[in-house]
């Protein structure tokens, strides 16, 4: 093992936090750009008590609603306009992934003379990475992303459909303000979603591994154990407070670098494929991955079937005739699609609405960005257009 580890983000974690973040805030800004979604903030009485904290503690409010879902460059635009001329010192998020990676964009593009788009990595020439962006807090209010303590954000460009990330040290967050109450009122289907999404997290670097991390693997294994517990208590009962602080907490650690560090993931194919069919369908991104993240198992598994049996065994307690035992392999993984169902999460492209018409385009927009010399979707094994189309097909 041979790897560097980094995450300066603090993380203040419990029910109730949200009564603090006025005086948190007060040590980054004076002036916050508080930033929200559709409006589940205002129902749930989130954003007044969010309001009335930081004007308790003397810092000015201006808000910025309405991001979307897979949230757009022109919201982003939107945002960082309104953050330099109400001359805004610091940005607050209030809301799921979306909102929160829109804010932490809005936080550098409000620094950037070009347009924000460039600030997102998507095949251009001139990709301008961010390199300085406002003091941002993340108050996340669905469980799903672990964007609150991570140094990327999602957009999309609404007119390309191209859906695109970008990664960069200026992006992590100032501070982390997690109050599991404010998840309680997330619906049952985005629920499910969130505790897909955190798994796949997980999977990703779990499979695309080089190997040779036992500890990785162990915690992975038990991110994804935590999950399958306490996700389905959440999605039964959206009042448990318990369970939705256990997912909470299993979503943060599944996407802040600690389960990933040092195990030299080739990439994350599973979340490159689904942000192509997120940025042509507008389908909600973990339910994206319910059905993308089996199928591109089962692809997997047949190069390289250890790591499958493994998962298998570890995970669902079945018994393998050894190390290379391909039916093993794929038993664990028809188990871990009988999972996400059991939540009610979708595992055919069917049931998103989606046929075979873009297939070929998919494959394209899934390696734009993250593609190896030979052209090929950053994988392990690496993935041709075909092999993509392949397991779009399978998941049809
Ligand atoms: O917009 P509002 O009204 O707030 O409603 C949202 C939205 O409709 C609702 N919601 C959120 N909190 C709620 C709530 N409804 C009731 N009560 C609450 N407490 O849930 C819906 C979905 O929200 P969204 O923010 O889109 O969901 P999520 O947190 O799953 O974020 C998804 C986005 O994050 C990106 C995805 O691609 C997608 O664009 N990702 C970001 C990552 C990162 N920055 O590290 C990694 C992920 O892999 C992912 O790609
Ligand atoms: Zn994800």
């Amino acid at each position: 093992m041979n790897f560097q580890f980094y995450n300066p983000t603090r993380l203040v974690f419990g029910a109730g936090k949200l009564a603090g973040l006025g005086a948190i805030a007060s040590a980054y800004g004076k002036k916050a750009l508080l930033v929200t979604g559709g409006g589940s903030v205002r129902r749930s009485g989130a954003l007044d008590r969010a309001v009335a904290s930081l004007k308790d503690a003397g810092v000015d409010v201006v808000e910025c609603s309405g991001i979307e879902p897979n949230p757009r460059i022109t919201s982003v635009r939107r945002g960082a306009g309104i953050a330099r001329e109400e001359r805004c010192d610091l940005v607050i998020a209030l809301g799921g992934g979306s909102t929160m990676d829109a804010s932490k964009v809005i936080a550098a593009a409000a620094l950037y003379d070009g347009d924000p788009w460039d600030l997102i990595a998507h095949g251009q020439a001139g990709w301008a990475p961010p390199t300085r962006a406002l003091p941002t807090i993340m108050v996340p209010t669905l469980a799903a992303t672990g964007s609150e303590m991570n140094w990327g954000a999602v957009i999309s460009d609404d007119e390309t459909k191209v859906k695109s990330f970008v990664q960069a040290e200026c992006l992590y967050p100032k501070v982390a303000l997690v109050d599991p109450e404010l998840t309680l009122t997330v619906p049952q289907d985005q629920t499910a979603y969130g505790v897909c999404d955190l798994i796949t997290h997980v999977t990703e670097g779990y499979f695309n591994g080089a190997g040779g991390t036992p500890v990785q693997d162990r915690f992975a294994e038990g991110v994804i154990l935590t999950a399958m517990e306490w996700g389905p208590r959440a999605v039964a009962d959206g009042s448990d407070l318990e369970a939705r602080a256990q997912v909470q907490w299993a979503s943060i650690v599944a996407l802040n670098g600690w389960v990933q560090a040092g195990a030299r993931a080739a990439g994350f194919p599973v979340h490159m494929i689904e942000h192509a069919l997120s940025g042509h369908h507008d389908v909600t991104h973990g339910a994206g991955l319910a059905v993308v993240n089996p199928a591109w198992m089962r692809f997997a598994a047949k190069a390289h079937p250890e790591r499958f049996v493994q998962f298998a065994e570890r995970v669902f307690g079945l018994a393998a005739q050894g190390p290379d035992d391909l039916d093993c392999a794929l038993a664990g993984i028809d188990r871990f699609e009988a999972f996400l169902t059991s939540i009610g999460c979708p595992t055919r492209l069917s049931q998103l609405g989606i046929d075979d018409a873009l297939f070929a385009q998919y494959a394209e927009d899934a390696a734009l960005v993250a593609r190896d010399a030979e052209g090929n979707l950053a994988s392990r094994p690496p993935m041709s257009k075909d092999d993509i189309i392949g397991v779009l097909r399978s998941a049809l």
